[in-house]
């Protein structure tokens, strides 16, 4: 727009404020038009606005019917760099470019979901039953670390459950379900290929039944995992979102700088990442 150019910048503001001000002033017969002629006039009364001069209202006179129509110099003003509000008599608001849309990055390789590159085992995302082979040499090391660091705080830990097969899960949720009935079971026991166990990256820590809520290991486990990487994978609070109830025993191995963010943002880990966790069968 040649007006951009004409318009110094740091007239700018002033200047389109009162040009879009004395457009609808302008607006002298009230059809939405206003004679270039008579923005002419009314440019030259406001007192030190030397930026609007004629040419510039010749400008925006985009038709070349001699009128400047007040919704054009109205976009035209939003397009000046800088200006997003037009105020006055105005309440245009410069259209804003649509945000990209933020969802997250979901890629299946060899039938394994990664979600912003962090592998996803939950009740929406399923393991190939062929998958696993253990716990990973990080997350054991990482667990060695955690048990260290724990024994210096009178606190003992050890590992009652870590890596299982897509099989070793299928016994133990029919285990379940035959004991509890499905609905139960579903609360608690991912079916197999679901499990988070199978990914090699999660543990059950002393003891996995609900009398470990609230004991002291439970609370060290809550304060302290994010320091060694991990993350209390289906918090309190969470278990419509992560389909398990609260499980201060599992912890998920995702990295020490990730399980700070995590941790400190509040969210499970299917809200950080913007995933649900429900069956789809
Ligand atoms: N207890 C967790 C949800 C599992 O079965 O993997
Ligand atoms: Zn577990």
């Amino acid at each position: 727009m040649k007006i951009t150019a004409i318009i110094s910048a740091a007239a700018a503001a002033a200047a389109l404020a009162t040009l879009t001000a004395f457009a609808d002033a302008g607006d002298v017969n009230a059809d939405r038009a206003i004679n270039v002629s008579d923005v002419v006039l009314v440019a030259a009364h406001v007192k030190g606005q030397r930026a609007l001069s004629g040419e510039a209202l010749k400008n925006a006179d985009v038709n070349g019917d001699n009128k400047v129509n007040v919704t054009d110099i109205i976009t035209i003003a939003a397009h000046v760099k800088g200006i997003h509000r037009i105020d006055g008599s105005s309440s245009y608001v410069e259209p804003q470019p649509e945000p990209e849309p933020k969802g997250p990055n979901i890629e299946v390789i060899n039938g394994v979901t990664y979600v912003d590159g962090i592998l996803i085992a939950n009740k929406t995302y399923s393991l190939p039953d062929n998958y696993g082979w253990g716990l990973t040499d990080e997350t054991l090391n990482a667990f060695y670390q955690m048990q260290a660091g724990a024994w210096q705080d009178g606190i003992s830990l050890w590992i009652c459950s870590g890596f299982r097969g897509y099989w070793d899960q299928y016994y133990l949720y029919n285990n379940y379900v035959a004991r509890d009935g499905k609905a139960e079971a579903d609360t608690y026991s991912a079916r197999p290929g679901h499990s988070e166990h199978q990914t090699g990256l999660a543990m059950d820590l002393n003891n996995a039944s609900r009398s470990f809520y609230g004991t002291r290991e439970a609370a060290w486990i809550a304060d302290h995992c994010a320091e060694y990487g991990f993350i209390i994978r289906y918090p309190q609070g969470k278990e419509n979102i992560t389909g398990f109830i609260y499980e201060p025993w599992h912890v998920r191995y995702v990295g020490k700088d990730l399980a700070r963010k995590i941790t400190d943002s509040g969210l499970c880990l299917e809200e950080y990442l913007g995933i649900d966790s429900y069956y789809h069968y």
